[in-house]
């Protein structure tokens, strides 16, 4: 049985850090005039998307590129999807050409889990429903600990996890992530955007904890998502959680603003993000890469005759 990357939770911490301490090779690798090693040589990686996707779709497959894996890209709109085969055939029919590892982002939570009953392949969850996104949490756990030279962990670093909380697949597993390394994580929302159960501490204004935190999460409202009013109006959203240019007045010069993309100007971010000193957006982009890179290989690499300690080209 392959293995494969779920969720955080079934990662765990031991093997966050190790896969945070591969994504430092990798970013060494991507720091080279030629930034492509032969370590998945002869591996198919296919990237399955059901759901919309700029960011996490590309950095997959520049990821297993610069590790010389073939790809297979599946665009949804163009297969016989369409004329009614299920999603079952048509997962068997790609396994039955040859695949390593799928990467799937789905609009139903769980559909990850259902695919590695179809399939002997390594199964990568690049984003389910409002369930998990492994990956983004890892580059956001990435993007600090390089920004912040925090390598042992994150004890005493205060984090504001803002906005729709609950219908955030990036809220669930980077909150997860940011604990599992000893962060403390405030959500900060309306009671409307947030899960039924949770055990986070929870504020109901921005400016409540403006004062006290280290890094600043921003998240996208998820307008797809909503099938009724759960904000009055988003300029009302905006006065009370979005990082207008008075909050961001208000920021310590220590402290980081992350968003996962993509964002919406005006709303959640009121203010024009290039001009944030302790904007690390850009970073977590570039920093996808190297931890994307760092997944396919430890699920596809390690272990066999590529292994990171055997190759001298990693
Ligand atoms: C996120 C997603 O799709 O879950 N985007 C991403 O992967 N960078 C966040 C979002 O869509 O709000």
């Amino acid at each position: 049985m392959s293995r494969s990357l779920l969720s955080i939770s079934d990662l765990g911490e031991t093997g966050l850090r190790r896969l945070l301490s591969i994504a430092d090779h990798m970013a060494e690798v991507n720091r080279r005039p030629n930034p492509k090693v032969p370590a998945l040589r002869g591996k198919t990686v296919c990237n399955l998307f059901f759901e919309d996707s700029t960011r996490t779709r590309l950095s997959f497959e520049t990821a297993a590129k610069r590790l010389s894996a073939d790809t297979m890209n599946f665009a949804v709109s163009q297969s016989s999807l369409n004329k009614g085969e299920s999603l079952r055939d048509t997962v068997e029919t790609i396994a039955a050409m040859g695949v390593d590892a799928f990467v799937i982002r789905h609009g139903s939570s769980g559909a990850p889990w259902q695919l590695g009953a179809w399939t002997n392949a390594s199964v990568i969850n690049a984003g389910d429903g409002w369930h998990a996104h492994p990956t983004q949490a890892l580059l956001d756990m990435y993007t600090v600990r390089t920004t912040l030279n925090r390598l042992e962990g994150f004890d005493g670093l205060s984090v504001a996890m803002v906005g729709d909380i609950k219908h955030s697949r990036v809220a669930r597993s980077t909150t997860e992530a940011f604990k599992m390394l000893g962060a403390d994580v405030t959500w900060v929302a309306p009671r409307t955007l947030l899960p039924p159960s949770h055990r986070e501490h929870v504020v109901s204004n921005l400016d409540e904890v403006l004062d006290d935190i280290d890094i600043v999460y921003l998240l996208r409202m998820q307008k797809e998502r909503m099938n009724e009013a759960l904000v009055p109006n988003l300029r009302e959203y905006t006065t009370r959680f979005g990082l207008t240019p008075e909050r961001a007045a208000r920021l310590g010069d220590h402290v980081l603003v992350m968003h996962p993309g993509p964002m919406n100007r005006g709303v959640e971010m009121a203010v024009d993000p290039s001009e944030l000193r302790g904007s690390v957006i850009n970073q977590q982009v570039t920093n996808g890469i190297n931890v994307r890179m760092a997944v396919l290989f430890d699920l596809l690499g390690s272990g066999s005759e590529n292994s990171l300690a055997g190759s001298a080209e990693v």
